[in-house]
């Protein structure tokens, strides 16, 4: 195990902001990992996965542990499903691949989502209806205090809408190691998005696999979201608002055409549409600026700092508080 000395975070966020990790390391198994966790004086101690859920706003003082665990393991098969545990470090959209080249069914919707899987339950990724708590069974965690390994199943996850007991009352509090989720040998498509039904009209053929769907979400996202690879972000920076029935009825009065989601007696309003309408989309400060193919995507052209796109969401978060009255929640943690 090799701790290095300031080393540099610039290719492991995805916002490509250019600063460095006081002390790093790269952990390759459990035992490493329980091993490091036994023998380190560290006290600060932040867990990296793919970075692309991050804005590092500052050098990152302590022990930067990138989560690099891998391993697909089939713990159980019937004839209708299989029970998977993946390694944190497994990137996570080569589990979708895995999953649709197998003909398994539950996680194609959330094809092209960056990042590695142990990250996955932490905000509980979603996208086309499909949420990991959907196919989520458990996962192995070990406590960066008592150094102890827990399991947590999916109730003990709280999970919510980008959300889950990481990020509130156990948030920096533990590490996880594994995630084991159910995939269905069944054809159970989830095709209740319109963009989806959209393309797959377009194709000449009625019964769908789980391959299909995949590609048909890949060229969806590629339409609409920045590459990482080209252009630094990290997807929506904020989330979408959930609003009461007062405000809705206000942004009505004045936007009849405003788009909004019932479900469960919540409303949710797209973010991306009120940031667009107060004319945020494609403008440019200097070294950031609002991706113009979607307001809700920050991104860095070159240069910016995390502070620089912070400033940034700032002025869009009071401008959205100041005419729509709805206080936006950062998606991004911001360290
Ligand atoms: P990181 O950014 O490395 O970490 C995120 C947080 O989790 C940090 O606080 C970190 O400390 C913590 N963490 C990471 N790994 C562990 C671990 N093993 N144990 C404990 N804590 C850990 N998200 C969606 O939900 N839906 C989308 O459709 C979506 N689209 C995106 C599109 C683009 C282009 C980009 C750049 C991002 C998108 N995201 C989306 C956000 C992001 O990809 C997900 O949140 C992803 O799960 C983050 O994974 P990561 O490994 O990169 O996490
Ligand atoms: N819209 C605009 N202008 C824009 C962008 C969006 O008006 O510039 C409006 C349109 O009305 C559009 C609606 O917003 O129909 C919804 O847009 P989109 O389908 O792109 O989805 P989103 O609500 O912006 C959410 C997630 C995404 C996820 C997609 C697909 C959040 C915060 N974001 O985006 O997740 O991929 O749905 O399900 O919930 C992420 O979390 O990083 C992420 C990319």
């Amino acid at each position: 195990m090799n701790i290095r000395n300031y080393y540099s975070l610039l290719d492991l966020n995805t916002f490509k902001v250019n600063v460095s990790a006081e002390f790093y390391i790269n952990i390759q198994s459990e035992n490493d990992l329980l091993k490091l966790l036994q023998n380190t004086s560290h006290k600060k101690i932040f867990i990296l996965g793919g970075g692309s859920n991050i804005l590092l706003t500052r050098n990152i003082k302590g022990l930067v542990i990138h989560n690099q665990i891998k391993g697909i393991k089939i713990k159980t098969e019937t004839n209708k499903h299989i029970i998977v545990e993946i390694g944190a470090g497994e990137i996570w959209d080569q589990v979708v691949k895995w999953s649709t080249e197998r003909n398994l069914y539950g996680i194609e919707n959330l094809s092209l989502i960056p990042g590695y899987i142990g990250a996955a339950p932490i905000q509980n990724i979603g996208a086309y209806g499909t949420e990991i708590k959907d196919v989520f069974q458990e996962l192995k965690a070990v406590n960066l205090k008592t150094k102890k390994t827990h399991f947590f199943n999916k109730f003990d996850c709280q999970f919510g809408y980008r959300d889950s007991i990481f990020k509130n009352k156990l948030k920096d509090k533990f590490i996880i190691t594994k995630v084991t989720i159910k995939l269905s040998k069944i054809n159970t498509l989830n095709l209740s998005y319109k963009a989806i039904k959209k393309e797959l009209e377009k194709v000449n053929h009625k019964r769908f696999t789980s391959k299909d769907i995949r590609e048909v979400i890949i060229k969806i996202r590629k339409q609409k979201l920045p590459d990482p690879k080209y252009i630094g972000n990290a997807g929506s920076f904020f989330k979408n608002p959930i609003v009461n029935q007062d405000i809705l009825n206000q942004i009505k009065n004045l936007h009849p055409e405003v788009p909004f989601f019932k479900n469960n007696d919540q409303i949710k309003i797209p973010a991306g549409w009120l940031i667009e309408k107060l004319n945020w989309k494609g403008f440019r400060d200097k070294n950031c600026g609002v991706y113009n193919k979607h307001s809700l995507v920050l991104i860095n052209y070159g240069n910016a700092s995390g502070i620089d796109i912070v400033n940034l969401s700032k002025k869009i978060k009071q401008d959205v508080n100041q005419k729509f009255n709805i206080k936006l929640e950062e998606e991004v943690s911001i360290i």
